[in-house]
């Protein structure tokens, strides 16, 4: 049977974090085996919002894909390209904005909160404005059947589906399957080191490539049991951000970690150097990987490349059907 298809992307805006690690590229790299997957670097999308400065982007995409294919997206199985790599996306775009009605974009509720909060740079731009025009198009461009997205991105999907339906019923065809959410699951494997969620603009973020110091020292600062003053008083470890990762890194050790913390016989310092130490030997392989990318720019392009290729043969194909319907080209 045919595999189902799946697109996914990532804003190429800076270095990847461990946020990005277990929510995102564990999810997608779980779906290569049962999904025929496009993975784009999205810097069109990017650009929407970091116009005033874009000095990094270009290392940016080439630094998250070398994260992505070091921590298992393999090449294998999916296709790995850059979104502006790919001109039918902007094809694709214009037909969908010509017919995507103002009010829909105006009342969607991430632009609205983006422009609230945002205020370090000018989001009020016509461009931004169509932000989730252009995912729409990246995504019915391959028909994708479903997409891998965070709940933030659920209102950006339900749009998708809306313009696909509007498109199908202007011109009478139904050229798009409407693709469907595989929603990540909400609930954050690992806390940023304040406790709050891990993010870029919190400053809270250990990075997927940060170094064994960097990692040591971010673990020293992290938030711990509250009620865990002085070293004798016994711990609770679920109220504590430094157990969770446990969980994650060295789940093995969360049996005795419970019990030495509950009976104040170890201290947060320890547990911490402990920690530190299993997370050093987890990403370690990791970092080895994208460096030897990074070091070897050859092999990156042509993998890069490699999946451009299928990319655009699925691209150039819609945009056939579509410009056909519409008597344009
Ligand atoms: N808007 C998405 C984000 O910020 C990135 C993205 C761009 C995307 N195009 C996409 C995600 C298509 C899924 C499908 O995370
Ligand atoms: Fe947390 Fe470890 Fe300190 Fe217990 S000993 S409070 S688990 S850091």
């Amino acid at each position: 049977m045919l595999k189902k298809r799946i697109l996914s992307g990532m804003r190429p805006t800076g270095k990847l974090h461990l946020g990005h690690l277990f929510g995102v590229l564990d999810n997608w790299k779980k779906l290569q085996d049962e999904y025929e997957c496009f993975f784009m670097a999205a810097d069109w999308h990017s650009l929407m919002s970091e116009y005033e400065d874009p000095k990094n982007l270009r290392a940016n995409i080439l630094d998250n894909i070398a994260d992505w294919l070091a921590c298992g997206i393999s090449p294998e199985k999916s296709h790995i390209f850059i979104q502006s790599n790919i001109k039918e996306h902007l094809e694709l775009y214009i037909i969908l904005s010509i017919i995507t009605p103002l009010g829909w974009l105006e009342r969607c509720p991430t632009y609205k909160e983006q422009l609230r909060e945002i205020t370090n740079r000018n989001l009020s731009t016509y461009g931004f404005l169509g932000y989730p025009v252009l995912q729409a198009a990246d995504i019915l461009l391959y028909k994708a059947d479903c997409v891998p997205v965070g709940e933030d991105q659920l209102p950006h999907l339900e749009l998708t589906r809306e313009i696909a339906r509007r498109f199908s019923s202007l011109y009478k065809k139904e050229l798009f399957p409407e693709p469907k959410a595989l929603l990540i699951s909400g609930r954050a494997k690992v806390l940023g080191t304040d406790g709050r969620k891990m993010s870029k603009s919190y400053d809270n973020y250990i990075l997927i490539s940060d170094e064994p110091e960097a990692i040591e020292r971010k673990v020293r600062s992290m938030f711990t049991d509250p009620l865990r003053i002085k070293r004798t008083d016994p711990g609770h470890p679920d109220k504590c951000n430094v157990y969770a990762y446990y969980d994650v890194f060295s789940p093995e050790k969360k049996p005795e970690i419970d019990q030495l913390c509950r009976l104040a016989k170890i201290g947060c310092t320890d547990c911490k150097k402990e920690l530190s130490l299993s997370m050093v030997k987890y990403l370690e392989p990791i970092r080895d990987k994208k460096d030897e990318f990074l070091k070897n720019k050859k092999t990156l392009l042509d993998i890069i490349h490699q999946g451009e290729l299928k990319a655009r043969e699925a691209a150039a194909y819609t945009i056939s059907e579509v410009k056909s319907l519409l008597g344009i080209g």
